[in-house]
């Protein structure tokens, strides 16, 4: 009878996965990520770093939120040039984040609280610590040879080719061992991998499987883009490096050896994928996702993240970007939604206004268009704050592999350093590194000795402890809008429509979805604007709203955000 009863449930579920699916729904489309980044999340033993036990102990935070799915940014064991994004081993935990089992708890954790994990997947790269590279550098004819890109010193010197963190820029560096050249897109501790080799790929997959195995949800897939080359290695035209992009960018193979990864892994699993990067046009983007294509569920896009430039942005410009990138995908395909991650400094201060009097708001006003555009949202943590960039004056400060590098290149080049800290100030991608400002006490409840990377010094004001306590915060109005998009299916799945195009203050679309229609008006700027939307709004439901008291119509408050009703 039990065994008939559970068939029958079984049949149910999947008739309503079925019906589900056939609409083109799909659990990854409708999830909200929240992504964390390790490091700076929460220290338990107080060794100023934080670890898995710290994230343990935050699931019911993290659960309240409201969100689907947790990205986490890499975990494996590391020598941290690159905090984790160079992986000295695939299949273990970084020693300052814990051990495997914690590593199990927190997978236990999150599911039981219905919450998905993705974790980074860093494979155009490994550590110069790893195994393999250290078998690969010891004899040019070591079994792990061709796991990597060698250029034997007596063909000459080897075509330019860009490093975007070497301290010279020279992504080719020497090593005397066999008199050779290793080739590293990233930092000289990050050696490219070599994914022509089919032994190389057999051993990703079988890292994939690993922790599919363990019961992960999904992988983001870092800098997947770069990892085909031709490695004839021709000789690029002068001046390729300003668009280095385009010439590394989806290598030959790239979609064979994504096909061969689904073949082989994903498609055997209940898995999410996302790509770091989406090619250089929306070909090479439909090509990453479509779902004939058998590649990837989603990448993430950088165009729109980086609009935000020191001296401000427009409207138009950042609306346009937007719907071409909608419009391109309103059909087949699926895309991420995001404004930051742990690559950018916080989304208020580069999107927003983060002077005191506009925090408040122009943060609301961002997650609110986060969270009812289009494509899968990725929210980083802190945002949901709306902590700020701190700012660091002084090179000591920083902690970034990446920026110390750049700092040295051009004070070698004897460019204008101070220039580049102030620009730094904006723009560093440690301003989003700095410590999750969980309370009021000293460094901000992070941790108990002394922080990796300084706390930013407003966490006395800017803290979790405090926004729970005010119904208004921005953390209850993250909360108000998570549970909005999961209420409302027009705002997952819902064309998109734009509206008062030339508005270089308000940006106004409606979401419509089997009769349900929805419209979100925002204004980007910090003085109240005119919309001109052409719909009388005076008579519309709110739905949510960033400010206390009710909207005049027609007219936007500075940084207003408005969710509205049109009709049912
Ligand atoms: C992209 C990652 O997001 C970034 O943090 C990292 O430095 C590079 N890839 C290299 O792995």
């Amino acid at each position: 009878m039990l065994a008939v009863l559970s068939l029958f449930i079984m049949g149910c579920h999947k008739h309503k996965k079925d019906v589900a699916e056939s609409a083109g729904r799909k659990w990854w489309k409708e999830a909200i990520v929240y992504q964390i980044y390790p490091r700076s999340f929460k220290d338990s033993d107080g060794d100023g770093i934080g670890d898995l036990k710290g994230i343990i102990s935050k699931l019911d935070y993290i659960q309240r939120l409201g969100v689907d799915v947790v990205w986490l940014n890499p975990i494996y064991s590391s020598p941290n040039d690159d905090n984790g994004y160079d992986v000295s081993d695939y299949r273990n935990i970084m020693k300052d984040f814990g051990t495997m089992s914690d590593f199990d708890s927190l997978v236990k954790g999150m599911h039981e609280r219905g919450i998905k994990l993705v974790m980074d997947l860093v494979v155009n790269h490994s550590s110069d610590e790893h195994e393999w590279f250290k078998q690969s550098r010891s004899s040019r004819t070591n079994p792990y040879r061709d796991y990597y890109h060698w250029w034997n010193a007596e063909r000459g010197n080897p075509p330019a080719r860009y490093s975007l963190f070497d301290i010279n820029h020279d992504a080719w560096r020497y090593d005397s061992l066999t008199n050779a050249y290793y080739l590293h897109y990233f930092s000289r501790k990050q050696p490219d991998l070599n994914w022509e080799n089919p032994k190389l790929r057999r051993e990703v997959f079988d890292i994939m499987k690993f922790w599919a195995d363990k019961g992960i949800d999904g992988f983001r897939l870092d800098a997947f883009q770069f990892v085909a080359k031709d490695t004839s290695f021709p000789v690029f035209p002068e001046g390729y490096e300003k668009h280095f992009q385009l010439y590394y960018g989806i290598g030959p193979h790239l979609h064979d050896y994504l096909q061969e990864m689904n073949r082989e892994v994903l498609s055997h699993y209940d898995v999410m994928s996302v790509a770091e990067g989406a090619g250089n046009s929306m070909r090479d983007a439909h090509m990453l996702v479509d779902s004939d294509r058998n590649e990837l569920n989603m990448a993430y896009a950088f165009e729109g993240v980086d609009i935000a430039k020191p001296e401000g942005y427009s409207l138009l410009h950042f609306k346009e970007v937007f719907s071409r990138w909608d419009s391109a995908f309103a059909n087949d395909g699926w895309l991420s939604i995001y404004l930051a991650n742990h690559d950018q400094a916080r989304l208020v201060s580069r999107f927003g206004d983060d002077h005191p009097a506009f925090r408040d708001l122009s943060s609301k006003m961002l997650t609110t268009f986060i969270l009812t555009m289009r494509g899968t949202p990725y929210y980083y943590n802190g945002d949901e704050l709306g902590m700020t960039n701190t700012g660091f004056d002084k090179i000591q400060d920083y902690r970034d592999m990446s920026l110390l590098n750049e700092y040295r290149y051009q004070k070698n080049k004897h460019a204008d350093t101070i220039q580049f800290l102030s620009k730094a100030r904006f723009a560093s991608r440690d301003n989003g590194r700095t410590p999750f400002q969980w309370d009021s006490t000293a460094n901000g409840g992070f941790t108990t000795g002394t922080p990796w990377i300084a706390v930013n010094p407003n966490y006395k004001i800017i803290n979790a402890a405090e926004e729970e306590t005010d119904p208004n915060s921005c953390l209850n109005y993250f909360r108000k809008l998570v549970k909005l998009r999961k209420s409302e299916p027009a705002l997952i799945y819902g064309k998109y429509t734009l509206l008062d195009k030339a508005n270089d203050s308000v940006y106004s679309y409606t979401r419509e979805w089997n009769g349900r229609k929805l419209l979100i008006m925002l204004n980007f700027k910090n003085q109240t604007a005119a919309e001109y939307t052409g719909i009388e709004v005076s008579h519309l439901k709110v739905l949510t709203g960033n400010y206390p008291t009710p909207s005049v119509p027609g007219r936007l408050r500075p940084f207003e955000a408005l969710v509205l009703e049109i009709s049912k």
